[in-house]
């Protein structure tokens, strides 16, 4: 994609290193990462206005400490180092990095003593005389620190631990920082990144979802011509967003595919169809394939087989509809940011990265080629491009759900007839949540059908019925969660209809466990 004026981020391994593109984002100048050993034609290519170096779990004089290419710093462009990427620019430089005598992690007070340029307007400054100090929290996590500047710099920061907080060589407008400006818990982190992005680097804010809308269109628009695309239809948010932008570009010559796999949520279907037909007016083909897979999947119980069959199964569907279709030529597929960045790290290919809703076998065995025009944002610029496509709060803002959905949440054997008690559980317990005003505080809520059955009394008759678990988290990324704690009026609620309601089901429990040593879904 072509922008202007951008940052980049090279990478070196932190865990951070994503946060620091979302925030040079968030003021809408366009950044994107690049692992620290990329070429410096490519850096060169990239024309970034200014360059930041990310932290990194490194020290480095470790024996194969990541550096960039030393020509980075010829290349006239400001740079900002951040905690490793300080003392690699110390380092190269012809500074000195030592074992700090005592570690730092977490919080921090700041002394500025300079606040001309990359520090200005960041709260109280220097100390001097009897001026009055304000407590500045950065937020720390390093084990070296800065023992002599290189040639050029001078300090314009402190902490009580690191003597050397902060520097500066203002002629080659080089800056490096000790602490993390992109996490939440620096106090005016994002100030200090927006100096370094207008003010130091002169970026202007033009990285607008409007311009990036403006954009994508054309370039879909150049890479299709006049060839038919096929899109596969989750009800997740990213093909969702992705069908609606390929439609904006090029209309009916995309052709979206749903299938209904028997173990989606309840109405699901039609809510997608309805949407994507009615709303924006899309070529879609509806597949009621549940049958089809409910039978595949009849009486497994081992989860693994049960993504398997659904896995396999999508593709075969999917090949035969798109077959239908004369001369596809591509495949268009909502890849998001942080799966490219996972694919080219530097760290090699990750057991992490994602297959995607189980198209990759499509690519090879229909010859089509891809089209992923969501893959320089991430999951929140996803969400703010739905929104500015028009698309419905609904939609946008739903919950993940598993590609092989209900499936891995019947615990036990599949049956047609354990589906559709998992489904109504399941959809009591988002009709609930969503009216105690919960849906957009947490990061999933469902139910989950258990394989055993338990003693009960309704009315005058014992009765000998499943179990039914609740499960809300709370979560930023899906990677470690913690369970919600959800009013017992609400869990009452819940409890009461799915067994007045449901066939089948005469006890609810409620899952108290966090992420880990537990995981979200039970399968
Ligand atoms: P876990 O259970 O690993 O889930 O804590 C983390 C997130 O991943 C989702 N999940 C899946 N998504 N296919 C998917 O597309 C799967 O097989 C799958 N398993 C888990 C889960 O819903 C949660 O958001």
């Amino acid at each position: 994609m072509e922008f202007k004026e951008k940052i980049l981020v090279l990478d070196f391994g932190s865990q951070y290193t994503q946060l620091i593109a979302r925030r040079v984002r968030e003021q809408k100048v366009y950044s994107e990462i690049l692992p620290y050993n990329v070429t410096i034609d490519r850096i060169r290519e990239f024309a970034p206005k200014g360059i930041i170096l990310s932290g990194g779990p490194s020290s480095v004089y470790d024996k194969d400490a990541p550096l960039p290419d030393k020509a980075i710093f010829s290349l006239g462009v400001p740079i900002l180092g951040i905690c490793y990427g300080m003392q690699l620019m110390a380092r190269m430089l012809g500074g000195k990095v030592a074992k700090a005598a005592k570690r730092e992690y977490g919080r921090a007070e700041l002394i500025i003593d300079d606040d001309s340029d990359l520090l200005k307007g960041i709260g109280m400054t220097r100390r001097r005389g009897t001026a009055s100090r304000a407590p500045n929290v950065v937020w720390m996590s390093h084990g070296d620190r800065i023992e002599k500047y290189p040639a050029g710099f001078v300090k314009i920061a402190h902490t009580d631990n690191s003597p050397v907080a902060a520097m500066a060589d203002r002629k080659r407008r080089f800056f490096a920082l000790q602490f993390h400006p992109e996490v939440v818990h620096t106090e005016n982190g994002t100030k200090l990144l927006k100096n370094f992005v207008f003010n130091i680097s002169k970026c202007r804010p033009l990285w607008t979802m409007k311009s990036f809308i403006e954009t994508t269109v054309q370039e879909i628009r150049e890479k299709a011509g006049k060839d038919k695309v096929v899109c596969a239809i989750s009800g997740g948010v990213d093909s969702a967003v992705t069908a609606v932008l390929m439609n904006k570009a090029i209309g009916k010559q995309l052709t979206c595919i749903f299938v209904d796999n028997g173990v989606l949520r309840k109405g699901e279907a039609v809510k997608v169809e309805t949407m994507l037909k009615k709303h924006f007016r899309m070529n879609i083909i509806c597949v009621d394939a549940a049958d089809r897979f409910l039978k595949k999947l009849n009486n497994v119980s081992d989860p693994e087989r049960k993504r398997k069959i659904i896995g396999n199964e999508f593709i075969h569907v999917f090949q035969e509809e798109a077959k239908k279709i004369k001369d596809t030529t591509y495949l268009a597929q909502g890849t998001l940011y942080p799966d490219v960045i996972e694919s080219i790290s530097f760290k090699g290919p990750s057991a992490m990265i994602k297959s995607h809703h189980n198209v990759g076998g499509l690519l090879k065995n229909m010859k089509l080629k891809l089209i992923e025009p969501l893959r320089e944002l991430f999951k929140d610029e996803v969400r703010v491009l739905g929104r500015e496509l028009g698309m419905p709060e609904e939609i946008i803002s739903r919950h993940p759900f598993p590609g092989p959905g209900l499936a891995i949440r019947i615990i036990g054997a599949v049956t047609p007839v354990r589906a559709e008690i998992l489904r109504q559980a399941d959809a009591i317990v988002l009709e609930e949540i969503k009216s105690a005003g919960l849906y957009d505080k947490v990061w999933q809520a469902f139910a989950v059908l258990l394989p055993i059955k338990t003693v009960g009394v309704m009315g005058d008759e014992r009765t000998y019925e499943n179990v039914v678990a609740v499960r809300a988290v709370k979560s930023v990324d899906g990677m470690t969660a913690d369970w919600a704690q959800i009013p017992y009026e609400v869990l009452g609620i819940i409890s009461n209809r799915i067994i007045n309601e449901v066939k089948g089901v005469n006890r609810v429990v409620f899952d108290i466990s966090s992420k880990p040593p537990s995981t979200i879904e039970w399968e």
